[in-house]
């Protein structure tokens, strides 16, 4: 129990704290998408992409792990038993998979990113992290007409987690 209770906790906190944070930055580094998004919260961008993703799968994991059968990838052989590191923001950005991907839009459809893994081990919370986002950003919009950093942005960056440490923002209400 105490080990289920620290994993949901480590898991489920710390991923959503930085997907609020960084969703915030995004939208302050694309005023277009913001206003784009604050106009119409529940429209195009308030939803999810609508398919799975079909990406390629290697039998490992976003954190890593052992590969079970040799397979091709991108013009390399590699072979059972080798360790893989997938790089889970490279894969969001394939443009084979992802037209434009450098382009943050928030109305964008088509393939489902992998963010929250794949396969037996796809996130358990990714509808709770999901609900969180979108009804935290759902209320700034309710609430604020208007919201902008109040300070330098300072950033935390780790081997698999980048983020915010503090958010300081000046706020217009409506
Ligand atoms: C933005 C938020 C989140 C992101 C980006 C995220 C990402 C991921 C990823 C990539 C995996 C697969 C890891 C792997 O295959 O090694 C995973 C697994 C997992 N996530 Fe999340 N997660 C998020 C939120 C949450 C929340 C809110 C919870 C719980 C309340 C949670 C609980 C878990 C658990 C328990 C697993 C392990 C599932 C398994 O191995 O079967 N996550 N998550």
């Amino acid at each position: 129990m105490v080990a289920t209770g620290r994993l949901l906790f480590g898991a489920g906190f710390v991923t959503t704290t930085n997907l609020i944070g960084n969703g915030m930055v995004a939208f302050f580094r694309h005023p277009g998408e913001m206003a784009r998004f604050w106009a119409n919260p529940s429209g195009p961008g308030g939803s999810q992409p609508s398919t799975r993703s079909s990406a390629t799968r290697a039998s490992c994991r976003p954190t890593g792990g052992g590969v079970f059968e040799p397979l091709e990838l991108g013009g390399e052989t590699i072979g059972a038993g080798d360790v893989v590191i997938p790089l889970v923001g490279g894969a969001n950005r394939d443009p084979e998979r992802f037209p434009d991907p450098e382009r943050f839009d928030v109305g964008r459809k088509g393939e489902m990113p992998l963010s929250f893994g794949w396969g037996i081990h796809h996130c358990l919370g990714a509808p709770l992290a999901r609900l969180e986002a979108q009804t935290v950003f759902a209320r700034l919009v309710e609430r604020f007409a208007r919201i902008e950093p109040a300070a330098r942005i300072p950033r935390f960056s780790t081997t698999f987690l980048r983020g915010v440490p503090s958010l300081p923002v000046r706020v217009t209400p409506r």
